[in-house]
């Protein structure tokens, strides 16, 4: 494993920690609504801290982009980091969230972190080096379409402009798909891609920090991630879908009557 990733496995371990210590007194967290429905407590903030704390004592001159802290420094290494995706799930004790650490060289991802501390589960990817749970090989389900396809997605909720578009993507998806789940957590949806527990995933309107580290993990588990014309924009648009190259493929097609001329790539 590559020095980086496993700085980021230490930090992630730690924000779990955090994270875990709390979601048995959840009661007593105070939350603050960010934006209409996006919350945030004092959870996040203190597992963000104690990644950031652990990447700066490795890593002094790296820059740094994390969720409720913004950015930090310029460098060719940039971290990026969710210290909890998923906090509408933990903050009503649904078990689904995660903490996501990726590292970018140049804009090129080169290390994939997702960890969900209920679980104990331990995503990882390294550029050119394979996807890892738990310290063993995961690949991508080589599904070759839509039918009986297990997909996941994420329904809007903060930005709602798409909202039709979105619903007409999931009728024509839902048609051949043995089923589509809404998790919530971006982070824990493209992992689950990356060790086949889902076929296949979109949606649209995420942050970078939601799923730069999915998007290696999937990439390096023999998977395709791209926006949601099947072109390269994806970690700028946060429009995003993810599968096996013939899965995707087929997504690809079936949404592409559903995206109008002015939503982003
Ligand atoms: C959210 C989760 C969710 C996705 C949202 C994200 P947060 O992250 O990933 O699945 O649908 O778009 O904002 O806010 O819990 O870190
Ligand atoms: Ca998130
Ligand atoms: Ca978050």
């Amino acid at each position: 494993m590559n020095p980086t990733t496993n700085i980021a496995v230490r930090a992630a371990r730690q924000a779990g920690s955090v994270i875990m210590r709390s979601f048995s007194r959840l009661d007593s967290l105070t939350v603050i609504e960010k934006q209409s429905n996006d919350y945030v407590s004092e959870v996040d903030r203190n597992a963000e801290q104690a990644i950031i704390d652990t990447i700066r004592k490795a890593y002094p001159g790296h820059a740094i982009l994390a969720e409720e802290s913004g950015a930090q420094g310029k460098d060719d290494f940039q971290w990026i980091i969710d210290p909890l995706d998923g906090t509408t799930n933990y903050l009503h004790g649904f078990p689904q969230f995660a903490v996501s650490i990726a590292l970018l060289h140049r804009g090129r991802l080169e290390s994939g972190v997702v960890y969900d501390p209920l679980r104990d589960e331990m995503f990882t990817a390294d550029r050119g080096a394979g996807a890892l749970l738990n310290d063993r090989r995961i690949r991508v389900n080589d599904v070759k379409g839509l039918h009986g396809a297990l997909l996941g997605t994420g329904i809007p909720f903060r930005d709602q402009r798409y909202m039709d578009e979105y619903l007409g993507m999931m009728k024509d998806l839902a048609k051949p798909a043995a089923g589509i789940r809404r998790p919530g957590s971006a982070a824990l949806d493209f992992a689950y891609v990356a060790c086949g527990r889902l076929d296949g995933f979109w949606e649209l309107g995420l942050s970078v920090w939601d799923f730069a580290a999915g998007a290696l993990l999937v990439q390096e588990a023999g998977g395709v991630v791209t926006d949601i014309r099947g072109g390269s924009r994806h970690l700028e648009t946060g429009n995003v879908v993810t599968g096996s190259i013939k899965l995707h493929r087929e997504m690809i097609s079936t949404i592409r009557p559903h995206v109008p001329e002015s939503m982003p790539a």
